[in-house]
């Protein structure tokens, strides 16, 4: 592709980016002193660097996909210049070993995009700040009244009725094309706020065709769109950040802002009843926002960790059922495999949570879709806290890394026939996304490993498995199911290109 067309595709020519440019060239020019990178000895192997970009145009919009190419021809650990920002990337078992495991305390805070550089708010953040003691609080207190066994059991029946509304959504609309991504959002969206808040926040949309987006919905959507977004020229020159040339900062507060007053009537009225003196937590259903009024949490806090929530869960969970569904739809002798795997193994008309464990089948084919369509194909950001070496090269203090697991997950020298969609792989092989084998890791690992894994499976396997016990599953307009595309939309959860929308009918043994 001529350099030209580059620009076009990428939507470099676009005015505000040229602008952000030509600012940031005058800065430079009054800085001389900056055009040059200063060379740091023994680097992880690199492209070759143009002066001032580094590998800016070379990385794209599906920067998971370029880094995968560059690491073909220079090696599992790579390094290149995003603007003035040097990144590290790492696309082996072992280089993702050596950031993970191995220098996990050096390589483990985090590098913040534009949109979440909230100056007030991030002292609060569990997933942008270093790994302090704030983080560590943060981190256990979920664990323990979030994502622990104990957690998880008390909330199987608020899961099981908002599955309940879903089917019931979807029963109504039966013989109409659905965006199946809107439904399975506001699905995970209503259980989370029921689980935080005590109430529904998002409603289904009309007539199931995913156009129609309420408050919270749609505000959760601009913020993930912004917090995604590739080209941020501050992250690229720090020196540049503080202008917010973007306008993602001040795009995200103003989202924040509408969101925080609707939350701050609800947390108002809750610190009434739990600072009152009959109040019990004994005696009381309590949900996750009485538990962080009754640890003294500031409006702030509870704002700063409730959207930080909402945003990690909500939309890797949704990407993930949406990548098996794809997956699903277009290889039906694995579809089929399923249905016979629920019909042997549940006989109720609901499928009960406490079941799912027997569906090993589902599970191996979740395994597989991780592999392929990892949510987040490059991890969050990490950040060098100290220089360190991996795998014998230097990674200097401030350097931002990525692991790229979507490309260790077509790694030839770790999966045979790797592009093909084989749940079969799975079934024998004692393989998991927990961390420990690194092969795969949806999830990370190490210190920064996503904590809520728990429930985002649990949500994953009992939608899928409720989905394809209640409706045969189709695409619309006769066409050919085993051609529906697999084209990705890189952002902080990678998502299809083009909406999946499906038609569906009720199974027809559960008309007999
Ligand atoms: C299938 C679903 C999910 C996937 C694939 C996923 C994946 C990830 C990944 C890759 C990370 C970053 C790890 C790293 O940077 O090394 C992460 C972090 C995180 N995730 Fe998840 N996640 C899922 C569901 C959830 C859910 C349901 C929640 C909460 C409701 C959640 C909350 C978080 C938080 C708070 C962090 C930041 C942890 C930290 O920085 O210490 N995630 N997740």
């Amino acid at each position: 592709m001529d350099i030209p067309t580059f620009l076009r595709d990428n939507n470099l020519l676009s005015p505000l980016f040229f602008l952000s440019t030509t600012i940031f060239i005058l800065f430079l020019v009054k800085r001389t002193k900056i055009l040059v990178f200063k060379s740091i000895e023994n680097l992880p192997p690199g492209p070759p660097q143009f002066p001032l970009i580094g590998n800016l145009l070379q990385v794209g919009d599906k920067p998971h996909v370029s880094m995968a190419n560059f690491a073909k021809k220079y090696g599992p650990l790579i390094s290149l210049r995003l603007g003035k920002q040097l990144v590290v990337v790492a696309s082996s078992l072992e280089a993702a070993m050596g950031i993970l495991k191995t220098q996990d305390r050096f390589l483990s805070s985090r590098s913040i995009p534009a949109a979440f550089q909230q100056k007030p708010l991030l002292p609060h953040s569990l997933i942008w700040s270093d790994c302090n003691q704030t983080w560590k609080n943060l981190r256990t207190l979920c664990r323990t009244e979030l994502f622990s066994a104990k957690s998880l059991e008390s909330q199987s029946i608020l899961r099981e009725e908002k599955v309940r509304q879903l089917l019931d959504f979807l029963y109504r609309n039966q013989g109409q094309v659905i965006d199946i991504e809107d439904v399975v959002f506001t699905t995970l969206l209503n259980t989370l706020s029921c689980i935080i808040f005590g109430k529904d926040m998002a409603q289904f949309a009309d007539h199931g065709c995913g156009s129609t987006r309420d408050g919270l919905k749609e505000s959760l959507h601009q913020v993930i769109e912004y917090g995604g977004r590739v080209k941020d020229v501050g992250s690229f020159y720090p020196m540049l950040e503080r202008f917010d040339l973007h306008g993602l900062t001040r795009a995200t507060k103003k989202v924040f802002d509408k969101v925080f007053a609707c939350w701050e009537v609800v947390i108002e009225e809750r610190r009434v009843v739990v600072g009152s003196t009959t109040w019990s937590s004994d005696h009381q259903a309590l949900t996750f926002l009485d538990r962080m009024l009754e640890n003294g949490f500031s409006n702030e806090q509870i704002y700063q960790l409730v959207m930080e929530l909402f945003v990690a869960g909500t939309n890797t969970t949704t990407s993930t059922i949406i990548w098996v569904m794809t997956e699903l739809i277009r290889h039906k002798e694995v579809m089929s495999k399923i249905e016979q795997e629920i019909q042997k193994h549940i006989i109720s008309d609901q499928i009960p949570i406490s079941q799912l464990s027997q569906l090993t089948y589902l599970q191996a084919c979740i395994k597989e879709t991780f592999r392929l369509h990892p949510p987040v194909p490059l991890l969050l950001p990490h950040l060098a806290v100290e220089t360190c070496n991996v795998m014998n090269y230097t990674i200097p203090k401030n350097t931002k890394i990525f692991v790229n697991v979507w490309a260790m997950g077509r790694d030839p020298t770790l999966w045979d026939d790797p592009c093909r969609y084989n749940p079969e792989r799975f079934t024998d092989l004692k393989l998991d996304y927990k961390g420990q084998d690194f092969e795969l890791l949806p999830f990370g690992s190490g210190r920064r490993m996503c904590p809520g894994l728990p429930s985002g499976i649990k949500s994953v396997e009992y939608i899928l498995a409720s989905l394809i016990h209640e409706f045969d599953w189709g695409v619309p307009n006769g066409d050919d199911p085993s051609k529906l595309d697999v084209n990705e939309k890189f952002g902080i959860a990678m998502k299809r290109e083009n909406p999946l929308k499906l038609i569906f009918k009720q199974k027809c043994y559960k008309d007999c």
